[in-house]
């Protein structure tokens, strides 16, 4: 085995496209209040905790809102959200997530997930891979959102590995800055024009062993 023992993988963008549920709860909500929000605007929400979203689509539309009102749309946005996430099944696993998972246990790679959603746990367990990692650090284990690395960080500590053994898979740039500043490598998934600083690109998991990872990060 390398020198790398830990795999910390992000989850919306890298092991299941929520992004387009997410996009329709909001889109629902966004109308109710007159706001017009795009799929454009959507990438802005990528990898951004669920208050923040919200916080964005308010900057588009030009709107404040007390806290309290902000509590509760997001609370209404969750359920609408919840209603897609019930029906996700377990072929919309992004191509080769679960081989390549399954392949990086057998070689003895400890695995947590890392995800600043705090439906994390219930996406898993739609998709039956909840098993195959060692540890999840979800969106209600976190006070600070990516780029700070607190989820990696308390991934790798809850896996016992050190932080500079860790290997981070990220589709959003906030997400590779929070490896960097957690002293990890980042593998983007995604071009390298989108997330400039990760240590290699992939398109998907489908597309690289760990021991091609490996080879080119070691
Ligand atoms: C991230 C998504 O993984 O989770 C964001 O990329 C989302 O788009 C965030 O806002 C929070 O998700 P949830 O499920 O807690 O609303
Ligand atoms: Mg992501």
């Amino acid at each position: 085995m390398s020198e790398f023992k830990g795999l910390l993988f992000d989850l919306d963008g890298v092991i299941v496209d929520t992004a387009k549920y997410h996009f329709l709860a909001w889109k629902q909500l966004a109308e109710e209040l007159g706001i017009n929000f795009t799929e454009k605007d959507n990438e802005r929400l990528k990898g951004v905790s669920r208050m923040r979203s919200f916080e964005i689509i308010l900057e588009i539309g030009n709107r404040e809102m007390s806290e309290e009102d902000k509590e509760m749309y997001c609370t209404k946005k969750n359920a609408v959200y919840l209603e897609y996430i019930k029906k996700l099944r377990e072929d919309e696993i992004l191509p080769g997530v679960k081989d390549f998972l399954v392949h990086a246990r057998e070689k003895g790679y400890k695995l947590a997930l890392g995800s600043a959603s705090k439906n994390a746990p219930l996406i898993l367990n739609q998709l039956k891979i909840s098993d195959l990692f060692d540890e999840i650090i979800d969106g209600t284990k976190v006070s600070k959102a990516k780029p700070d690395p607190e989820v990696f960080c308390k991934g790798a500590e809850a896996l016992g590995v050190p932080y500079e053994q860790c290997i981070v898979f990220e589709d959003a740039l906030a997400g590779v800055e929070a490896a960097h500043n957690g002293g990890m490598k980042a593998v983007g998934i995604g071009l390298p024009e989108n997330l400039p600083g990760a240590e290699m690109h992939i398109p998907g998991l489908y597309a690289a062993t760990i021991e091609e990872i490996v080879a080119k990060l070691g």
